[in-house]
């Protein structure tokens, strides 16, 4: 964390990063941009599917990894899903009119957006995911004894027991520009949740 000013939100599940989605996408305003980023598996698409849910999209929201942009449309929303991941140039995004994109009524969410800073629009919500890696550290050291009575007994048998999936995500939210302030103070100003923290 470098700022003070972000909103930051803890989940424990997939699921609630999909709620927190919704509940971002309930808020989001015509030609709002938000820029997903952490690692490969962190959560940025299951977010991505709650936002479009949080928007009213029923269409199902698949990765666009391969794809760079996919479109889908709700009632009276548009929203265009980005993923920067597989490309080698920002020269690329002009290929797409990624600008153009951006500059229209529809609502943008990029993964990966942060992958060329030329690539930053002027006004963004950031919101990034992090594996809470100390969380994890817990429930090892919680089931550090089980385990090693465990892996005795696998050991003997030639079988390793895989680590439990990290399920815990860090979110931070920053606003960088007037209108991604604005969606943030939208944010806050929604009744706490008991996961958010600030
Ligand atoms: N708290 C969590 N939030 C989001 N995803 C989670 C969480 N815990 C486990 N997962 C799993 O992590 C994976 C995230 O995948 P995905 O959303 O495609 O990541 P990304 O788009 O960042 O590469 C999914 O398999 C999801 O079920
Ligand atoms: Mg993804």
């Amino acid at each position: 964390m470098t700022s003070g000013a972000g909103y930051r939100v803890m989940t424990q599940s997939a699921e609630e990063t999909f709620a927190f989605g919704v509940e971002l996408g309930r808020l989001v305003q015509a030609g709002d941009i938000i820029i997903l980023t952490g690692d490969l598996g962190a959560g940025k698409t299951q977010l991505a599917k709650g936002i479009a849910q949080g928007l009213g999209i029923t269409e199902p929201i698949t990765s666009p990894t391969f794809n760079l942009m996919l479109v889908y449309k709700a009632a009276d929303k548009t929203l265009q899903h980005f993923d920067l991941y597989r490309l080698e140039a920002a020269e690329q995004l002009d290929d797409i009119d990624y600008f153009g994109c951006l500059e229209s009524d529809a609502i943008s969410l990029v993964e990966w957006g942060d992958k060329f800073s030329q690539a930053l629009p002027e006004d963004y919500l950031e919101v990034s995911l992090d594996l809470d890696l100390s969380g994890n550290a817990r429930e090892l050291g919680l089931n550090g004894n089980a385990r090693e009575l465990d892996l005795g007994g696998a050991a003997e048998l030639g079988e390793a027991t895989p680590p439990a999936p990290i399920t815990t995500r860090n979110i931070t939210v920053r606003p960088f520009g007037i209108r991604a302030t604005q969606l943030k103070e939208r944010l806050e100003a929604q009744p706490n949740d008991p996961s958010s923290a600030s």
